[in-house]
């Protein structure tokens, strides 16, 4: 599949809200565990003219979309004969997905005990075919798993690697958490947000082309003792500046895909998308995809003053204390 392609219906700023995910609050799919925060109304620490939002900066959680589409006629309810309401199915073509993708969902499904524990897969599998979660694709994955749409919904909106527009070529994720935000990441953000037009899950160019690139600001990426850091795909860019930072996104823009400091090689977002939904390709791009190198010297550092100075961590008694009683939940 190429993913250079233009992706269909795409637009910068095409806000395209997913079927009403208000609608049904069954329990949680199957890895659906992640931090379920309220939206936050917004931060004062990005420039105005990119109408982010203001409060402190925990931006995991996205606002979940209060209207369908225009164009898109709601999920309605209707009433059966013992007024218990079910959810009317919306009819939304699914063509979009072709006979590759639609074998690759397959593939995927049969992985799991329970269909519906493949819709995180799914949904990845979507964005790489369309470069985000449309509509049809919140329709493929409810097909295929025998899920309301209003399930697929919640799933697709809570979890922010999930994409309500089209996206770049690339995703460039700057970290604002606290350290990184300390130590130059807010700085980062801001000069990217000057230098390349655009503000939170926006788009610089039209998203898909060569060079397109989707910015966003994201929670701790996990590599704080490297901070400031920042992702184009997923992958590490360790120790930034502003500077080193917009060398990076014109090296993008020029069609380039500079090293990552450690992990896989570059290649795009949906090509990441394929494999995270599961599937690396040949055998030697699979290699290539997890034998780069994964740990900094700064990650191992206390390691290395443990081995040299001989400390190790207590054993384990052979038989340690029992846990502290907690009180039951009513
Ligand atoms: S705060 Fe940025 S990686 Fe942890």
């Amino acid at each position: 599949m190429s993913s250079e392609e233009p992706l269909a219906g795409s637009s910068v700023n095409s806000e395209e809200p997913l079927a009403d995910s208000s609608m049904n609050s069954e329990e949680p799919l199957a890895g659906s565990s992640m931090n379920s925060e309220e939206p936050l109304a917004g931060s004062s620490m990005y420039p105005a003219d990119h109408d982010e939002p203001v409060g402190t900066p925990a931006f995991t959680a996205r606002p979940v979309a209060a209207e369908a589409a225009p164009d898109q006629a709601a999920p309605t309810t209707l009433s059966t004969a013992q007024d218990v309401p079910v959810e009317r199915p919306v009819q939304v073509d699914t063509g979009v997905f072709d006979e590759l993708t639609r074998q690759r969902a397959r593939e995927i499904i049969a992985r799991y005990p329970q269909s519906r524990s493949a819709l995180l897969p799914l949904l990845h599998l979507v964005q790489s075919a369309e470069g985000y979660v449309s509509q049809a694709g919140i329709s493929f994955c409810a097909e295929l798993l025998e899920l309301t749409t209003a399930e697929v919904s919640t799933v697709a909106t809570f979890y922010t690697m999930f994409k309500r527009r089209p996206s770049g070529e690339h995703l460039v994720s700057v970290c604002t958490n606290t350290l990184c935000a300390a130590l130059g990441g807010d700085e980062i953000y801001a000069t990217l947000c000057k230098k390349l037009g655009v503000g939170h899950e926006e788009t610089a160019g039209r998203p898909g082309s060569p060079g397109s690139i989707t910015l966003e600001h994201a929670e701790c990426l996990a590599a704080c003792d490297l901070a400031p850091v920042l992702q184009v795909n997923y992958e590490f860019y360790d120790n930034q500046t502003p500077q080193s930072a917009v060398a990076l996104v014109e090296a993008l823009q020029r069609g380039e895909r500079p090293a990552p400091t450690r992990g896989a090689p570059l290649t795009d977002w949906r090509n990441t998308e394929l494999q995270l939904a599961g599937f690396f390709g040949e055998p030697q791009q699979l290699r290539d995809a997890v034998d780069g190198p994964s740990a900094a010297p700064e990650t191992l550092a206390g390691n290395r003053l443990a081995e040299e100075r001989g400390w190790q961590a207590p054993a384990m008694p052979d038989n340690p204390p029992p846990l502290p009683t907690v009180a039951e939940k009513k």
